[in-house]
């Protein structure tokens, strides 16, 4: 069954791309089918796995403009063992491109219906800002995840995700909840880091990922070479640190799918 992994936060900066990238290539190591999609028209997802921006002939907003045409369309296959549908330029104008369609923040969710069973995980990567785009992956997901860095201003960040789905929920009917809370760029050595890992840990122990993922400079370097780390440094600590996330989404996510 597929599982709609969605990676939000409104907050930038916070390791999405990093995350969404790097377990696209895991879970896809551990034999799933994926599918990764960036939403966001920055592209950081798409060149990250070695692919250009605006290279192909049609668009995610084209798809969802026309109801005659499916995802299928816009698949990209990747030099590793997931596929990818690529950021375009007019990812920055969908406001305006779907606002005038009915329902426009259902069309992902319905389009990705149609998928059928060809993937065990679509990964999303959502932009940073809570726009049209970020509102129709959260409505597709069956899953969502939160990541963040152990600094004071992430649990505000929480604070506002939590706050925009309470409003998406309320405004559509949707149940769309948090399922996974993962710390990223994390480093034991500062303080503050260690705090609010503390403070994660005791108001968010149902959510929070046991995985943390380290700061590791791997990590920065592999998408520069349009790789994910798995590829670039399969040994390093950020790699095995995302291998190890993917074991543990399988093991928690996959014994209580909900369909989208
Ligand atoms: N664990 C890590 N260790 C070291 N560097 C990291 C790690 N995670 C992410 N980075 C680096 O931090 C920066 C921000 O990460 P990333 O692009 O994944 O964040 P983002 O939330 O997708 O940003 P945006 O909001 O702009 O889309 C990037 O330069 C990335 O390479
Ligand atoms: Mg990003």
């Amino acid at each position: 069954m597929l599982i709609t992994l969605v990676v939000a936060n409104q907050k930038g900066g916070v390791g999405k791309t990093t995350t969404a990238l790097n377990l696209a290539a895991s879970l896809s190591a551990a034999s799933r089918k994926v599918l990764l999609i960036d939403l966001d028209s920055q592209g950081n997802s798409t060149t990250g796995t070695g692919e250009e921006k605006d290279k192909s002939e049609h668009s995610l907003i084209d798809v969802m403009v026309s109801s005659e045409y499916s995802l299928e369309r816009i698949i990209e296959p990747t030099k590793y063992k997931f596929d990818l549908i690529p950021a375009s330029a007019d990812l920055i104008s969908a406001e305006i491109e779907l606002s005038s369609l009915p329902n426009p923040t259902t069309i992902l969710k319905n389009k990705l219906k149609d998928l059928g069973e060809g993937y065990d995980y679509v990964v999303i990567d959502c932009p940073p800002s809570l726009g049209m785009l970020s509102v129709s992956a959260l409505r597709a997901a069956s899953k969502v995840l939160i990541p963040l860095q152990c600094e004071y201003y992430s649990l505000e960040g929480l604070a506002a995700m939590n706050k925009t789905i309470k409003e998406i929920n309320d405004a559509t009917g949707e149940n769309i909840v948090i399922n996974g809370i993962l710390r990223t760029m994390y480093d034991s050595r500062i303080r503050l880091s260690r705090e609010v890992s503390k403070e994660l840990e005791e108001h968010f122990s149902e959510q929070l990922c046991d995985t943390v993922i380290p700061r590791n400079v791997k990590l920065a370097e592999a998408p520069s070479f349009g790789m994910p780390a798995l590829y670039y440094e399969p040994d390093a600590k950020g790699t095995l640190a995302y291998l190890a996330l993917a074991g543990e989404i399988i093991n928690k996510f996959e014994t209580s799918v909900v369909t989208i």
